[in-house]
């Protein structure tokens, strides 16, 4: 193994160092192609390849700046986002043109009519200035133990969103855009154990989406979608769901099984105990599971998406009051405490894990 003091691994150390400092620049200039489109405009052209004239055309604005265009598209090519290969103009003049195509990658871009599945919204969302700026309070937060939300913003990030429309617009865009990936991940993830199961409540399923996915690929499944009662008033009918409002730390409604999906994440570990404490008294004892749908950390995994996770607990961080992502130590922990001795952890084709949990 190379000595940490040979030269050429002090000089990569150095580049390193610099590579991350402008990390940043990964997500500013994906942002800015999300803003532009450019993924939808190539795909408009079949995908690729395209010159960098022709997505220059489809960019609204009068005169679009190419060369900031092409500094912009040249790190998306190295990011893997966009395809580049060169070409001769008219068969053969001397300059090389560059022609770009679309990726696996920038296929989960797509916003237009038919690209149900995109995070597009999301990349908006979570570079834009509100979701960045407590990223600025984190050595803040461990020096005084503060929340980087409200050192950003002088309040809860729900306050925020109740008092900001636009900001609840961009966050429920965001959100509701990524539910329908993930969702469709779960329902394919867990086919045997939704079949088994005659009723269903989900804690914290805001207006019913999830649960409505759910029921319609498994319609035997009565449904009750559970949320604070000013997330329920505004929750649209579903067929073969109930809506009902209540305070899960409080009371949770009766079924054969408790889903809860993304919901543990938002809480401390006292928290998720008391919660499930109460997903306990809802279900028989018998047969009776709780589903919970979360990350479960893999801090030194190699799978495709463990490096997001130990990513996606910072963004718990700067943007929840208390919450967190956990390892499956950490999950064994809180679920035993809150009284359920037996646990399962199914794998899904997405970041999420389902962790089925049993009162015996
Ligand atoms: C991060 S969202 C998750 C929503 C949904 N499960 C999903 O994955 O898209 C958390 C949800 O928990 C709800 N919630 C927060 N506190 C609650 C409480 N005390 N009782 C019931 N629901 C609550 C919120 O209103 C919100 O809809």
């Amino acid at each position: 193994m190379e000595s940490p003091d040979e030269p050429e691994a002090i000089l990569r150390g150095q580049a390193h160092i610099w590579r991350q400092m402008f990390a940043f620049a990964d997500s500013m200039a994906l942002k800015c192609a999300v803003e532009l489109r450019i993924p939808d405009i190539i795909h408009s052209y079949g995908g690729g390849p395209v010159t960098l004239a022709q997505i220059a055309s489809r960019i609204p604005a009068p005169s679009p700046g190419t060369t900031y265009l092409a500094r912009i598209m040249r790190l998306l090519v190295r990011n893997n986002i966009f395809s580049a290969q060169r070409c001769q103009p008219d068969g053969g003049h001397e300059s090389q043109e560059t022609l770009y195509g679309i990726t696996p990658s920038s296929r989960w871009l797509l916003q237009g009519p038919g690209s149900e599945l995109s995070l597009a919204p999301l990349v908006l969302m979570e570079n834009h200035p509100w979701l960045m700026s407590p990223w600025h309070c984190f050595s803040d937060c461990i020096k005084t133990g503060g929340v980087a939300f409200e050192m950003a913003h002088g309040c809860k990030i729900w306050d925020f969103a109740s008092a900001n429309p636009e900001f609840n617009r961009l966050f429920n865009d965001g959100m509701a855009g990524t539910s329908k990936i993930l969702v469709r991940a779960i329902v394919e993830g867990y086919k045997a154990g939704f079949k088994s199961i005659g009723s269903l409540v989900d804690v914290g399923g805001g207006i019913g989406v999830t649960l409505a996915t759910i029921i319609k690929s498994f319609p035997h499944i009565q449904g009750i979608n559970f949320d604070l009662p000013h997330v329920i008033a505004t929750a649209p009918a579903h067929d073969g769901i109930t809506h009902v409002g209540g305070d899960m730390f409080e009371t949770i409604p009766h079924a054969e099984a408790v889903f809860m999906k993304g919901i543990m994440h938002d809480w401390g570990n006292e928290d998720c105990v008391k919660i499930l404490r109460n997903c306990r008294k809802a279900i028989p004892e018998k047969n009776g599971k709780v589903i919970i749908v979360d990350v479960v950390l893999k801090p030194e995994g190699n799978g495709m998406f463990d490096e997001i996770g130990t990513v996606l607990d910072l963004v718990m961080m700067a943007h929840c009051s208390g919450g967190k992502e956990r390892d499956e130590l950490e999950w064994k922990n809180i679920v035993e405490k809150g009284g359920f001795p037996r646990y399962n952890i199914i794998k899904t084709s997405s970041l999420l894990f389902i962790i089925e949990a049993y009162p015996l």
